[in-house]
């Protein structure tokens, strides 16, 4: 049945009306702020409200909006539901700026790396949670960090487990120490656990939106080469792996043969293109693949965006207009030519028919 095939476009996201959030990674470069920034663009067509944050430490929104744009969700110009926002998970963990529990964090750090940035991810998290918006777009950081990031559920229940059992040891003692050397009661290990159990909640809820693919997906960015290739497999088997939805490819900066391409660089460039197209295409044959040209200029801007965004919902056709005259002339013969085999083809075939 043809519904059942995979439809070429974002579309299935902006019809999926439960989604909550909505993440966008890939290899740095390829175009992850400017897919972020589209999708956002249309799904405010869509939703009441949508939000557009980047997580990667290297901020681009700003540029690809050509908007300043800060921790604090701000109003996208020539918008009404637009809002965009630029954090850094990193810095946000000085939001915890409770001595005790920073001193404890930098102590589980060195026990369990990585657990500094988990927190202060779920707690940017569960921030987001509580603002009224209904989609959130995360522009996410290249694949190795997000990977990192989206294994914190575990990396703090590890961090947990390891607590519990050090509490369990030597809980008695650590308490007792705690008052003989006058540290107050936010130093007790009973205050820890009391801090790590609200994290654990914040945790835990988190983890099971993650991992609902009615609220949650991911949508991974590439281009036709072979390390992005490489390394979306390993993007969409590791999400496989933490249970969390991904059903959309976008390939982008892809090169249309279709424009009377003369250059042999790019004519070389399009055949290599098109062999790791096809084994997107083999290997995610049951995602839809999204296919967007590289074009001449950067996307920048509200109006390149908005102009760009046409073919995320209808698959990019070449403009057959281009060119100069003696290019569409010569076209045309070609057509002719293949209209003319066609012709004789159908004919054979129509007398074997008849000869049969
Ligand atoms: N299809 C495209 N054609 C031409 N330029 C593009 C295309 N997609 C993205 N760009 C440009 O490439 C640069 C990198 O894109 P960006 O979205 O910032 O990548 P990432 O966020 O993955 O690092 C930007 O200047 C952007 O405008
Ligand atoms: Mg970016």
């Amino acid at each position: 049945m043809a519904t059942d095939v995979p439809e070429g476009s974002v579309r299935n996201i902006l019809e999926q009306e439960t989604l909550k959030w909505v993440f966008v990674g890939g290899k740095g470069g390829v175009g992850k702020t400017t897919c972020s920034s589209i999708l956002s663009i249309l799904l405010a067509q869509v939703r009441q409200s949508v939000l557009v944050i980047s997580t990667d430490p290297a901020h681009n929104l700003s540029d690809a909006f050509q908007q300043r744009f800060t921790k604090i969700p701000t109003l996208v110009n020539g918008f009404s539901n637009l809002y965009a926002m630029e954090v850094d998970p990193k810095v946000e963990g000085d939001d915890l700026s409770d001595e005790g529990l920073d001193g404890f964090l930098s102590e589980l750090t060195n026990a369990i790396p990585g657990v500094d940035e988990a927190m202060s991810f779920a707690e940017m998290l569960k921030l987001v949670q509580t603002m009224d918006y209904s989609v959130i777009v995360f522009d996410t950081a290249p694949t190795g960090h997000t990977l990192r990031l989206l294994q914190f559920p575990s990396t703090l229940e590890k961090g947990l487990e390891k607590v519990m059992a050090l509490k369990n040891k030597f809980g008695g003692i650590m308490n007792q120490a705690t008052r003989l050397f006058g540290l107050g009661d936010e130093f007790s290990t009973d205050a820890m656990l009391g801090k790590l159990e609200g994290m654990k909640d914040v945790i835990e809820q988190v983890n099971r939106q993650f991992k609902d693919p009615d609220l949650t997906t991911f949508v991974c960015i590439c281009i036709p080469e072979f390390l992005s290739l490489y390394e979306t497999e390993r993007l969409v088997q590791e999400l496989t792996k933490f249970e969390i939805d991904a059903h959309n490819i976008i390939i982008n900066q892809v090169l249309f043969d279709d424009e009377a391409v003369e250059s042999k660089l790019l004519k070389a460039r399009i055949k290599m293109q098109q062999k790791y197209i096809d084994q997107f295409y083999m290997l995610y044959d049951d995602f839809h693949i999204t296919k967007l040209p590289l074009l001449p200029e950067e996307v920048c801007g509200v109006q390149a965006l908005r102009k760009f965004s046409q073919h995320y919902v209808s698959p990019y056709k070449p403009d057959l207009t281009r060119g100069t005259l003696e290019e569409v002339q010569q076209r045309i013969s070609i057509l002719k030519l293949q209209l003319e085999e066609a012709k004789l083809e159908l004919e054979t075939l129509q007398k074997g028919k008849q000869d049969a």
